[in-house]
């Protein structure tokens, strides 16, 4: 059985080479990486230049929050929701909201998404805190759905930069977000217009204990 699986990997593999594909798999003995998904995080990079010539349609951010609900969550709960800025107005409105340097930062993307989860609904049981992380889960949860949405964008052949710094009181009345859900971040979506640095990560001993 194994070896008809080999054989007929191989024959797929060879097909897709003499045709011009690149094969996005390998086959051994055990299934091994998807050289494609780490391509993917090398070259997602926060974007602080945007090509302001360049627009993207309500249909491809559609796509993308369509992404970021594959996203897993707290008992299924899906505490996150979006607001989009699409049009000059609101985008001018948002990008108010995310001080000074951000806001030249993102002066030419041409999407500006603002993040939020729904209180009380990850980390809760009927009403109370099933731990002490709390809200902390539901802020987890859109922190994971926004890691999709990010991926997803670059994939399409997109840009972002997650802004933290950022109003939300302004936001809130702005995009009338109710008091039930928590303000997080402000996500620019464009074309890179200058290619971003690739920022030093940690040694791997630092950030992991075997036991
Ligand atoms: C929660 C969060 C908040 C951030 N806030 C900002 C911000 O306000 N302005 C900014 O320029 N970058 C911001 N960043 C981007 C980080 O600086 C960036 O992800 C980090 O330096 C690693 O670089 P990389 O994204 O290119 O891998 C934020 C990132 C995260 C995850």
């Amino acid at each position: 059985m194994k070896n008809h699986f080999a054989l007929i990997a191989s024959l797929a593999a060879a097909v897709m080479l003499l045709s011009g594909c690149t094969p996005r798999f390998s086959f051994s003995r055990n299934v091994t990486v998807n050289q494609s998904l780490d391509d993917l995080f090398a070259s997602r990079r926060s974007v602080r230049s945007y090509d302001a010539t360049k627009t993207i349609s309500e249909e491809e951010v559609r796509t993308l929050l369509t992404a970021s609900q594959q996203a897993p969550s707290w008992a299924n709960r899906q505490p996150s929701r979006y607001y989009v800025a699409i049009s000059p107005e609101k985008l001018a409105a948002v990008r108010e909201c995310v001080g000074e340097r951000n806001a030249q930062n993102v002066a030419g993307a041409p999407v500006l998404i603002v993040s939020t989860f729904v209180k009380g609904q990850s980390g809760f049981g009927r009403d109370t805190a099933v731990n002490e992380i709390g809200d902390g889960w539901g802020a987890y949860d859109n922190g994971l759905a926004n890691a999709y949405l990010i991926l997803k964008a670059r994939d399409m052949g997109f840009d972002t930069l997650i802004m933290g710094f950022r109003d939300s009181d302004k936001l809130r009345s702005i995009l009338a977000i109710p008091d039930s859900e928590e303000v997080l971040a402000v996500i620019a979506l464009g074309y890179r217009a200058q290619e971003p640095g690739t920022p030093n990560h940690l040694a791997l001993d630092e950030i992991v204990k075997f036991y």
